[in-house]
């Protein structure tokens, strides 16, 4: 059979890696797709750069238009990143009957709803596994694996970027911008790292992932996103001492009355699993209702992981290509018209415990003040020490049991007010992933 061509919009550390993984393990790939999978065309700025790493036996332009409607052009890899020319180029792709493979999960989470439905619209496929947590097939796992389940929750590190900063920071003591510039020279940080740093990145991503176990839209919109910019050595350090870690996880759970969606630094303790997963490394946990809870862990991010989860999508658009639309798995895993329409619920409906650290006078009655306001809106306190800061003050730190995050908010409301609390209340969340 002929080979499939494929034409490769950018060629940085994932079109790079995507040439790589596509050159030397051809004969393996043509093995398991039926069908050799060339690159025809490509598409960049630095035109020299490119021909260096392809040859002259593949065409390279400036013009990704060109490559998308270009007639040899069976699948279109768009790895340019971005949401407005990536966009522009796939629409046109689909337009012209073309299957899609894409890493760009900004510009899913953002536009996914319509790109899909315009892909289903004309039959073509748009894959995107290596949009989430690089080179785990998590995305398969969920739409194919686990699909007699239903899915109850998810929690996953998917943003190697801060998991790297995070590691070191705590492991190594080392300063946050110094490990951001090492995650950015390994190419681990989007284009604009305060994606990474700022939690949205993750959002992207597990917007993504609540859209497939739950059947629901792609509602970027609607994410609670917390990043790790404004954490504390401190706090890494008290975590630590009562037994946690600090990751930043995205978490999506269904609930009697909708479906929770947040990103944030969470305390983790440090006998699950997810709690050691370091350095870059990403690691999903899925729990489905028959199948119980599944844990997913590799490489989220960089040149070859991810080029691998792209190559794996070019095999199965290669191998269903020929297949009828209405019989190929569906985009979001669910059939489009069995979408759900359960909301996505305010963060102050969010059910975790806490954790909240505050520097307070040292003196007699303070304790009792605090734990009274928390009492009144019905938390309950599940552990708390004190670290005397000198000048007779000291941290006072306390783990809650589960509360909604609305009580929260109203006792930290009520407790900033007190004129013994000398600092701004931290507040993390606590998962125990049960
Ligand atoms: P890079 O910045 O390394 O590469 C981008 C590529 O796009 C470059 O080859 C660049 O050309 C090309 N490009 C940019 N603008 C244009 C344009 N106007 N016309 C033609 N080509 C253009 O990005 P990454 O490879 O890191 O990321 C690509 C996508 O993959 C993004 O959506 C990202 O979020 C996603 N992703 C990245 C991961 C990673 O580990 N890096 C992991 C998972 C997903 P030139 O080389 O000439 O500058
Ligand atoms: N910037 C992303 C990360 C790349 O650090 O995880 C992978 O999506």
């Amino acid at each position: 059979m002929s080979p499939i061509k494929v034409g490769l919009l950018g060629l940085g550390v994932v079109g790079g890696g995507t040439w790589k993984v596509l050159t030397r393990n051809a004969e393996e790939i043509a093995r398991r797709a039926g069908r050799r999978i060339e690159v025809a065309a490509v598409a960049v700025r630095d035109m020299d750069k490119a021909r260096r790493l392809v040859g002259d036996q593949v065409l390279v332009t400036q013009d990704g238009m060109e490559v998308v409607r270009h007639p040899d052009i069976d699948i279109v890899v768009e790895l340019i990143g971005g949401d407005t020319l990536a966009r522009e180029l796939i629409m046109e792709a689909i337009a012209q009957g073309k299957h899609v493979v894409t890493a760009n999960k900004a510009l899913l989470a953002k536009h996914g709803n319509e790109i899909f439905a315009a892909a289903h619209e004309k039959g073509v496929m748009v894959a995107f596994e290596a949009a989430v947590a690089g080179g785990i097939p998590i995305i398969k796992a969920i739409r194919e694996g686990l699909t007699a389940n239903r899915i109850q929750w998810l929690a996953g590190i998917i943003n190697g970027t801060t998991n790297f900063i995070l590691s070191e920071m705590r492991s190594r003591g080392l300063p946050f911008g110094d490990v951001l510039a090492e995650a950015q020279r390994l190419g681990y940080a989007e284009a604009d790292p305060t994606f990474d740093i700022e939690g949205v990145d993750a959002a992207h991503k597990l917007t993504l992932l609540a859209s497939l176990a739950f059947g629901i839209p792609v509602q970027f919109d609607k994410a609670h996103i917390e990043g790790i910019s404004s954490l504390a050595q401190e706090d890494i350090a008290h975590a630590e001492r009562l037994g946690y870690r600090i990751k930043l996880l995205g978490i999506t759970r269904r609930r009697a009355d909708g479906i929770e969606l947040r990103v944030h630094p969470t305390l983790v303790p440090m006998e699950c699993l997810l709690a050691n997963v370091e350095g870059a490394m990403n690691a999903v946990l899925v729990s489905g209702d028959m199948v119980g809870p599944t844990l997913y862990y590799g490489q989220g991010a960089g040149e070859l992981p991810t080029a691998s989860a792209v190559v794996a999508d070019l095999v199965d658009v290669t191998r269903l290509q020929a297949a009828d639309p209405e019989h190929r798995v569906p985009h979001l895993a669910f059939q489009p018209d069995a979408m759900d329409d359960t909301p996505v619920l305010p963060i102050s409906e969010v059910h975790s415990s806490y954790y909240l650290r505050m520097r307070v006078q040292d003196r007699p009655g303070v304790l009792a003040d605090i734990s009274r306001i928390l009492s009144e809106v019905g938390i309950s306190i599940g552990s708390m020490f004190q670290q005397p800061s000198g000048d007779a003050q000291a941290d006072i730190i306390f783990l809650t049991h589960e509360a909604r995050e609305g009580s929260i908010d109203a006792a930290l409301l009520r407790i900033r007010t007190l004129a013994f609390v000398h600092s701004d209340v931290t507040r993390l969340r606590v998962e125990s992933l049960i």
